[in-house]
């Protein structure tokens, strides 16, 4: 523990990399954690395609307009916050999110790079104008859980959710960011995320290439267990506000 808080202390250029699991203790579900209510018996990944909101729109709306509702009513928690703290410390710092929610800016993060969009810009399918939700909190799907997707003003296709769907590439500018950061920072903080979906989690290895010092922070095991320099075993809401104040609480 000394030696990742001398590490940390002396870096120059940080990157924290997200996933769902720093906003689980904001009361956001995780991907790969079992689905709850009307959505149990449904696997995320497979809501989460094209080809699904083809098939039923208004299923696929209707799930993600419930994790819009879950956002907007949850607040960001200490993990988010740390995170914000963490950036005014270091000389040079990105966060790299995959999650689609803002808590990370509600938190006090700025310049958050999403790699795989984000809930609340949701866009037409055939001529990719912007949507605007209205102001209110949608009404929890209620029923079979489906909702009906608006249709665009300009040209009456189906509007979609402003997120990356599996087998759709990242956004390109983003990606590009991200690239650049993992390539040269010389600390690499992996929280809350499976690491499994690919390419974003290519970031660590990355980092890992040249040269930069990896911390993991999960409660559970991932396949990063075995090629990180440090992991912490434990929630992004406690760990991180203590890695926080060890590192710099006596600058
Ligand atoms: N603190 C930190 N990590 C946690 C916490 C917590 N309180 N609770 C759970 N986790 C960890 C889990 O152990 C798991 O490793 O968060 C991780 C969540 O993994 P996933 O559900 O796979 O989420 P993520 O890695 O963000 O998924 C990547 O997959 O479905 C797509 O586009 C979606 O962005 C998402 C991507």
């Amino acid at each position: 523990m000394a030696n990742l808080i001398t590490a940390l202390r002396a870096a120059s250029h940080v990157v924290v990399f997200t996933g769902a699991g720093v906003s689980a203790e904001s009361g956001i579900p995780t991907f790969r954690d079992k689905q709850a209510g009307l959505w149990e018996n449904f696997d995320a990944a497979e809501l989460a395609t094209p080809l699904a909101f083809a098939r039923d729109p208004s299923f696929v709306w209707g799930w993600y307009e419930w994790r819009r509702g879950l956002v907007l009513k949850a607040e960001p928690n200490p993990g988010h916050r740390a995170i914000a703290a963490m950036q005014s410390r270091v000389p040079h710092f990105n966060l790299i999110t995959q999650n689609v929610d803002d808590l990370h800016e509600r938190g006090g993060s700025c310049e958050v790079i999403h790699l795989h969009g984000e809930l609340s810009k949701p866009y037409c399918e055939g001529c990719h104008l912007p949507y605007s939700h209205p102001e209110a909190i949608p009404d929890m799907p209620s029923g079979s859980g489906r909702l009906q997707p608006p249709t665009c003003g300009a040209c009456g296709a189906k509007i979609r959710p402003g997120v990356v769907w599996f087998g759709e590439p990242l956004p390109k500018a983003s990606w590009k960011a991200a690239r650049d950061a993992a390539r040269h920072c010389d600390f690499f903080i992996c929280c809350g995320t499976s690491a499994l979906v690919q390419p974003a989690a290519s970031l660590a290895d990355m980092a890992m290439d040249a040269g930069a010092t990896i911390l993991q922070v999960n409660p559970n095991p991932t396949d990063l267990d075995s090629s990180a320099t440090f992991t912490i075993r434990g929630p992004s809401g406690i760990v991180l506000p203590q890695l926080v104040a060890d590192a710099w609480s006596a600058l």
